[in-house]
């Protein structure tokens, strides 16, 4: 999985743009900077946009050269992020300090992604707000049909609203969505997708 990640990330171009993802951009106007966590951040287009508005940033991923295209970007912008390079099983933060976490894509394998989703919100203050856009259960045909959209091929590794609802069971839900909308995010997200979009606040 590493290697996929790593082979995918040591091209020049940014596989997902440079662009910060839209959906994150739009729930980031609502809230007041502060401490965000970007999990399975890759080559660090959001946790970059972030640094930008003023947010301290923190992010992880396993892939060492998505950390090298994130603090390309951080130096082309002049912000500083915290990028580690680990799978969310070899970190630990403090528990309850983040204002926010941003899960943009983080597609974890189909095994462990309900656990991710529980340590994650372990790190989230209470009051605190998760973002979340990743593929649903629907993406499937869509995919098939135009590979270049991207997203997981594991019905497994995509995600339903009901599966959201279970796992952050005690976040106030502000929004939550399954929305088909138009990808044209770099190289490997560009077509039709379907996608869940979530906005939680930790109770
Ligand atoms: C589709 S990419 C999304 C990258 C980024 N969030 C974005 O939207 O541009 C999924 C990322 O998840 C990372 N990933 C998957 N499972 C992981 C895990 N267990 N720990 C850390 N990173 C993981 C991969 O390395 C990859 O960079």
């Amino acid at each position: 999985m590493k290697e996929k990640w790593n082979e995918r990330y040591s091209q020049v171009d940014f596989a997902y743009g440079e662009t910060s993802n839209e959906f994150l951009r739009s729930s980031l106007k609502h809230i007041p900077v502060g401490k965000i966590l970007f999990p399975a951040e890759g080559e660090g287009r959001n946790a970059v946009y972030a640094a930008t508005l003023g947010w301290d940033v923190f992010a992880f991923d396993m892939s060492e050269e998505g950390k090298k295209k994130a603090q390309l970007l951080a130096d082309k912008h002049q912000v500083s992020i915290d990028y580690q390079v680990a799978e969310l099983d070899q970190i630990s933060y403090e528990q309850d300090q983040f204002d926010a976490i941003a899960l943009i894509y983080a597609h974890f394998s189909a095994a462990t992604k309900s656990d991710c989703h529980r340590v994650l919100q372990s790190y989230l203050k209470q009051g605190g707000l998760v973002i979340f856009e990743a593929f649903s259960k629907n993406h499937l045909p869509l995919r098939r049909n135009n590979p270049s959209v991207g997203g997981p091929d594991d019905l497994d590794m995509l995600f339903s609203i009901e599966e959201i609802k279970s796992d952050f069971d005690n976040f106030e839900i502000i929004q939550l969505r399954e929305n088909v909308i138009e990808l044209n995010e770099g190289l490997c997200h560009v077509g039709t997708g379907s996608v869940i979009r979530f906005v939680g606040r930790k109770k």
